[in-house]
């Protein structure tokens, strides 16, 4: 398999602030790799370490094999789509598009002719005269998509690049970003705070937290085996089980993750343990029930996620609930 980048004990410190901190990480050539974690995780600063805009205070990043520290950032053939798109707002779509062949100092007929194939692959024909105020966000992102891909990258950095868009054109372009990177075959590292999206268009997933690694694999092995109490809450929502109401429930005395969904309501008594229904939330697909368990004090409510077509029981009333043993997941640690 070849590595199209590869991170080796990678650390970027701004004084004090550890920014990335001691990063292993290896993206394959041909992925489609996420990286996922909360505001100030340090996604954008490795996204600006691979371009090359950033260098490591420590370790070392090879692009191909090849170590990136002796490669400048117009070398690298890696390019970005920036989270605000960046865009040169005085001029049009078409001049956007070809600036970078332009600064490589490739002829103006050739240029044309590879922008206008570019903005053919985003779905922006005939756009090229306009200006970037004259079009919508999604279509400021596809001049932005397109303004990456004419330089022809091996690998492209798309930092939050659906941050700015409405749901439900943030859909159709996640549909489309992905049909994109499969038809290109390119390696598409991606980040975004977003679980939902992450987990459902990357085939790596790389879990952030305060410039650490925490955990990466298939997005089912990070979202069913969570490692950490981080990685469980911030990969969907989860319950996460103190030890001692692990324990309580017949497992070891180990912090454990339980997703709502693996978890049924039932009638008193016919499950592993009972509580009393103390919050609904209707969330249109289902209600996610919380119901207070008696345990060790200060546990927190265990949640469920009734489907809809089943009607979810009445706040304040006694239920049972159960789950199949596979769906209790131990963790190895905090
Ligand atoms: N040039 C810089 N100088 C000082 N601190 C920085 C600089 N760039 C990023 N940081 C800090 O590094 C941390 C990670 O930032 P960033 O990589 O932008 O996170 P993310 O993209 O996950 O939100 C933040 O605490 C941020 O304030
Ligand atoms: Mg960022």
């Amino acid at each position: 398999m070849t590595l199209a980048v590869e991170f080796e004990n990678v650390s970027r410190h701004f004084g004090a602030v550890r920014a990335v901190d001691g990063v292993d990480m290896a993206i394959p050539e041909g992925a489609f790799f996420a990286m996922l974690g909360p505001s100030g995780s340090g996604k954008t600063t490795c996204l600006r370490l691979i371009s090359g805009f950033e260098t490591p205070t420590a370790g070392t990043i090879r692009i191909f094999g090849q170590d990136a520290g002796r490669v400048p950032p117009n070398r690298r053939n890696v390019n970005t789509v920036f989270q605000d798109y960046a865009l040169f707002p005085h001029m049009t779509v078409q001049q956007n598009v070809e600036y970078g062949l332009m600064v490589k100092g490739i002829d103006r007929r050739t240029r044309a002719r590879r922008a206008g194939e570019m903005l053919g692959l985003v779905q922006l024909d005939g756009f090229g005269p306009r200006r970037p105020g004259e079009l919508s966000g999604g279509q400021r992102q596809r001049v932005a998509l397109a303004r990456a891909l004419v330089n022809e990258p091996r690998v492209l950095l798309l930092d939050e690049p659906l941050g700015a868009l409405d749901l439900k054109l943030r859909e159709a372009m996640q549909d489309e970003l992905k049909a994109l990177q499969h038809r290109l075959g390119i390696t598409f590292v991606f980040v975004t705070h977003d679980q939902g999206e992450a987990l459902s268009m990357a085939d790596r997933v790389a879990v952030f937290s305060a410039g650490r690694l925490v955990q990466v694999g298939s997005p089912a092995e990070v979202y069913d085996r969570p490692r950490t109490r981080f990685v469980a809450d911030f990969v969907g929502s989860s319950n996460v089980l103190p030890p001692a109401l692990a324990a309580r429930l017949g497992g070891p005395a180990q912090w454990a993750s339980l997703r709502p969904e693996a978890v049924r309501i039932v009638a008193p008594g016919a499950g592993r343990i009972d509580g009393r229904v103390v919050a609904l939330r209707f969330l249109g697909a289902g209600t996610r029930v919380a119901v207070a368990v008696a345990g060790p004090a200060g546990a927190p409510p265990v949640v469920a996620f009734a489907p809809a077509g089943q009607p979810p029981p009445a706040e304040g009333s006694p239920v049972g609930l159960h789950w199949a043993d596979a769906a209790l997941h131990l963790m190895e640690g905090e």
